[in-house]
């Protein structure tokens, strides 16, 4: 079965391809320029951009895969949560091709999607913790199979990649920040900018990054008004660590408590981080559990994950009516309790 996925929930219009052999082609127009200026994705700019990249990226993936349009099976696309406005540009695009192939349509969950990229090269195993991390989201889930997950903690207040991007910006960096801090964080000190770490108290898996802003809004206060190379370096080695340690000690004690998980997996645009990837990796090694660092093109937002996780629900027998809604907000939803979707 050939499905053509469709990602557009904010600020990247992509296209992919998937059939059993894996994904074919993944094409991604990104407004990063778009929104630089603004030091964030604007919303209507972001939908405008979708309505205007989407039939070309369409037509490149197709032909990038060697696929004619008759050829496509299904159409899968994503249907929240993310900016309503670019939801329901790739959602609306998606029925329509649906409804003129007469073929079935089916919408994925975005986090889903993040999730389950990691089985796109290999299977992952199962039962599974997954740490998702990305400009919206950061979310702790159990994942029993494909289709069935557990939300066991989430942020209380801002995302992780969007505690980057707002640092960055205060410290005068482009957008997204996260690459960028992740950098300058190279050239920094370790223990020289100490920012606290949120919600420690044993057994707790929420998190909470509103005051690491706030701790680095004073400490470049502090600074004055011009920072040396040095002192951002640093800075951004403190953000980073700070970040981490709190990402590691949450998923340790999620493992604590579920014993049973077999493989620990990231998702998410954050998942792309090198130091975030070492540490899951030695995490993983410590633990005897299985971890492969996700290809980069898959951590942040791709259509490849789309098509593959619409895939999976497709196979499982689920279809969806042409008047799915798009949907801003919302957790992780199981759609498969017996895991039967795997394959
Ligand atoms: O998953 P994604 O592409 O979009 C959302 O669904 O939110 O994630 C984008 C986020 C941005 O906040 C960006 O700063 C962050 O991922 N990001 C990174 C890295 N690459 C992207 N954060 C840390 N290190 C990176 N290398
Ligand atoms: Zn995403």
């Amino acid at each position: 079965m050939k499905v053509l996925g469709i990602e557009t929930s904010c600020d990247e219009s992509s296209v992919a391809l998937a059939d059993a052999d894996g994904v074919h082609a993944n094409l991604v127009s990104s407004q990063i320029q778009l929104h630089d200026k603004f030091g964030g994705v604007v919303p209507e700019l972001a939908s405008r951009a979708h309505v205007r990249n989407l039939l070309p990226v369409i037509e490149a993936a197709l032909e990038q895969s060697g696929t004619r349009l008759d050829e496509v099976d299904a159409v899968a696309a994503t249907a929240g949560p993310g900016l309503i406005g670019a939801v329901l540009t790739g959602l609306t695009c998606a029925k329509a091709l649906a409804w003129s192939l007469q073929c079935p349509f089916v919408g994925v969950h975005h986090i889903e999607a993040h999730i389950l990229a990691n089985s796109i090269d290999v299977p992952m195993q199962f039962p599974a913790l997954a740490l998702v991390v990305s400009g919206g989201h950061t979310e702790l889930v159990l994942v029993r199979g494909p289709g069935d997950y557990q939300r066991l903690g989430v942020t209380r207040d801002d995302a992780v990649g969007e505690t980057f991007d707002k640092t960055a910006k205060l410290m005068g960096l482009p957008y997204p920040g996260g690459p960028v801090i992740e950098g300058l964080a190279r050239d920094g000190r370790e223990g020289e900018v100490r920012l606290p770490r949120s919600l420690t108290t044993p057994g707790n898996l929420e998190f909470s990054f509103s005051g690491l802003k706030t701790a680095v809004r004073r400490h470049l206060e502090s600074l004055g008004p011009a920072p040396t190379a040095r002192q951002q370096a640093d800075l951004a080695r403190g953000l980073l660590d700070a970040v981490l340690d709190v990402l590691l000690m949450k998923t340790e004690r999620a493992l604590d408590q579920q014993p049973q998980v077999r493989g620990i997996y990231l998702a998410g645009g954050v998942a792309a981080n090198g130091p975030l990837r070492e540490r899951f990796a030695g995490l993983a090694r410590e633990r005897g559990l299985d971890f492969r660092p996700p290809r980069l093109a898959w951590c942040t937002d791709n259509a490849a994950m789309v098509a593959w996780t619409g895939r999976l629900q497709l196979l499982a027998g689920r279809v969806d009516g042409l008047n799915l809604p798009a949907f801003a907000r919302g957790g992780i939803r199981s759609w498969a309790v017996d895991g039967s979707a795997a394959g």
